[in-house]
């Protein structure tokens, strides 16, 4: 595990986004595994912003997205593809028929999750995959648990997962319970791996993963056993932790 210090959230996003950008120039029909939520939004602005200098094209670039709420549609302005779409897709080359975000209208979860896993599997699986961590240590939904969750599959979200997204939601009662998230396993087999952490309130979940036991209690620490994983995170979430 390689652990690279940012000054904040800015400097955090540029430099994860100089590692998948180099990732997309070495080898540009690379499979990539993306991820939602608040921390990669500077990460896409910023390939976003490379792209449009002429400096990045992705028309020959995969993508396969972590997870996706189960009932909610892509149009749906929660969605994962939705936050995808805007966040990263539209604003770049890349051929949205390379793109792959678990179909959260599948209401059949076990032909869902095996048809991703096929996906990923027939794309040759995934060259980097970028993760964000939960407070409690979540990476994808795979949340705390007596055991590592392995393939694709569907997940019950956990109540502190549903108060931290309740803030994109009218209300908590229209937080979705479910959601389809590639597995620990599936997360494991990437061949190189970028976590990237920022800000205070993530600290403890940061110190956990790098510095704690592995343990299905901390899915991210199950991160300590990849052989190519590279962490990018801000003073602030580094605070716990002594380099
Ligand atoms: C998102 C995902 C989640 C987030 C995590 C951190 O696709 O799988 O594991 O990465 O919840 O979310 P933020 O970045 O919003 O703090």
């Amino acid at each position: 595990m390689k652990l690279y210090r940012a000054k904040d959230y800015k400097d955090m996003s540029r430099k994860a986004a100089n590692i998948i950008s180099a990732q997309v120039i070495m080898k540009p029909d690379c499979v990539l595994g993306l991820a939602t939520g608040s921390t990669p939004i500077g990460i896409y602005q910023q390939l976003i912003d490379w792209y449009n200098k002429g400096d990045l094209d992705f028309s020959e670039t995969k993508s396969v997205n972590l997870d996706e709420y189960k009932g909610l549609p892509r149009d749906n302005d929660q969605s994962y593809y939705y936050f995808m779409y805007n966040n990263l897709f539209k604003h770049v080359n890349i051929n949205l028929d390379n793109t792959n975000v678990p179909n959260g209208m599948e209401p059949d979860s076990d032909k869902e999750c095996q048809r991703y896993e096929k996906v990923i599997a027939d794309l040759g699986g995934v060259d980097l995959q970028l993760l964000g961590l939960g407070h409690n240590g979540h990476i994808g939904f795979n949340e705390p648990d007596e055991a590592f969750g392995t393939i694709t599959h569907c997940v019950d979200l956990t109540q502190s997962t549903i108060e931290a997204n309740k803030r994109f939601f009218a209300s908590i009662d229209d937080v979705p319970k479910q959601a389809y998230t590639m597995g620990i396993k599936t997360i494991m087999q990437a061949k190189k791996i970028l976590l990237v952490v920022s800000g205070a309130d993530k600290a403890e979940a940061l110190y956990k993963t790098v510095c704690g036991p592995v343990t299905p209690q901390v899915p991210g620490s199950i991160l300590q056993l990849h052989n190519n994983v590279v962490v990018v995170a801000d003073e602030a979430a580094l605070s716990k932790i002594t380099l």
